[in-house]
């Protein structure tokens, strides 16, 4: 049976379906879901490009994140747990370059890989044979014991990709967005919020939506990054995504959220077209993960652009390595730029980082770099 005929059967033995339902279904549905499958595509045969598919420079700067965290964690056991990990391009890179430059960090190191679907997770035992000693693979969270990991938790684009609720503003009145069928078409319908958390998870937002908005709602990031903070003993979690903190993303100037679909690197607003063969996405609401991490224990470190990441720990050098002379090196030189100039993914993707048990040890840990590359907008108060 295609996707589409199960969704449809669901639809008519239950009702109407949430979108985070129809998303569940559409990405992760165990045989045909986008992920599930193993149609995700990521790169430039694929729907979309991920920074660890632009340049290993992305790597080898988050490695170089790593050995600084290693240095102030001092465990005996390091581990670094990268959720959401694809195929383990980014895994590639991290550990080509720690063992490269640092060994004796490489050496002590443990990586964890998290990653629901299994058929991505084979690739990432191929693409990961040459460090596979060091490399074990789960696909939940929740295999790791509470406070049993003393490390870095890293994750690139994954909370853009857990399913989300989507609602719409009426008089005032919230209303949540389901799908039902109507002549056997998908088509989308309001109804009452299908659970209190949606109004809860707006409660705290001092934010007045425009008659007409739609804004989608993340219930899964928050439960996500609790269930990082209670694994995490002692060190740091980097997240990197698209996104914005709350005033940015729920402004009025966003009519309709942020919701795209990607199929063949075209983006497109119809969530209910190739399903199952193209991606579905939204923008990360990071002031819920800084509020959510809070309320468990991970204080906010940085928030900042990942082009001002890049900078501050030394992308410019490896620019530097690149000549001018021959076109593979001037390619190079320009894939790695669109990793931090911030008209290409410079502005657009955010980084997080947070920490616990660690705060008397950070006054040295982040580099200060002269280079600015990314000024804060006002909207960009950190949240308390
Ligand atoms: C957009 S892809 C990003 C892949 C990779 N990090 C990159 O940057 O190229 C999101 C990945 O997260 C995985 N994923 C989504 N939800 C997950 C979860 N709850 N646990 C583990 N992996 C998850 C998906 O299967 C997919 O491989």
């Amino acid at each position: 049976m295609a996707l589409e005929d199960i969704i449809r059967s669901l639809i008519i033995k239950k009702g109407p379906i949430t979108f985070a339902q129809f998303m569940e279904l559409a990405l992760y549905h165990p045989e045909y879901g986008y992920y599930s499958s193993g149609k995700a595509n990521i790169g430039k045969e694929g729907d979309y490009y991920t920074s660890p598919c632009v340049h290993p420079a992305f790597g080898e700067i988050i490695s170089r994140f790593i050995v600084r965290a290693y240095e102030i964690i001092a465990p005996s056991e390091f581990t670094v747990v990268e959720m959401g990990a694809g195929k383990g391009i980014l895994a590639l890179d991290i550990l080509n370059s720690l063992k490269n430059n640092s060994p004796s960090v490489y050496n002590k190191t443990n990586y964890v890989i998290v990653e629901r679907n299994l058929c991505i997770l084979r690739e990432g035992e191929k693409v990961l044979k040459e460090h596979i000693h060091k490399v074990k693979f789960i696909d939940s969270l929740s295999t790791l014991d509470p406070e049993s990991i003393n490390g870095v938790f890293i994750s690139n684009e994954l909370v853009d990709s857990f399913p989300f609720h989507r609602v719409k503003f009426i008089n005032g009145e919230m209303f949540e967005i389901f799908v039902t069928l109507d002549k056997g078409e998908f088509k989308e319908v309001l109804g009452k919020p299908s659970t209190p958390a949606l109004r809860k998870y707006l409660e705290s937002y001092d934010i007045e939506f425009a008659n007409e908005q739609e804004i989608e709602i993340n219930l899964y990031a928050g439960e996500w990054i609790q269930s990082v903070a209670k694994i995490l003993a002692k060190g740091l979690v980097l997240t990197i995504d698209y996104g914005f903190l709350a005033p940015e993303l729920f402004n009025p100037r966003r009519m309709k959220g942020t919701f795209l679909c990607f199929h063949k690197h075209t983006a497109n607003e119809n969530p209910y077209a190739n399903i199952g063969k193209q991606d579905i996405t939204a923008h990360v609401d990071f002031t819920n993960l800084i509020r959510a991490g809070k309320s468990c224990g991970l204080n906010t470190v940085r928030y900042l652009t990942q082009g001002q990441f890049l900078i501050d720990w030394g992308i410019l050098d490896i620019v530097e390595r690149y000549s001018l002379e021959d076109i593979p090196s001037y390619k190079s030189r320009m894939a790695i730029k669109n990793l931090f100039l911030p008209e290409l993914m410079g502005d657009r993707f955010k980084v997080l980082i947070q920490e616990k048990n660690l705060t008397h040890k950070l006054r040295s840990f982040y580099p200060s770099s002269p280079f600015r590359i990314s000024f804060q907008r006002p909207g960009d108060r950190l949240p308390d």
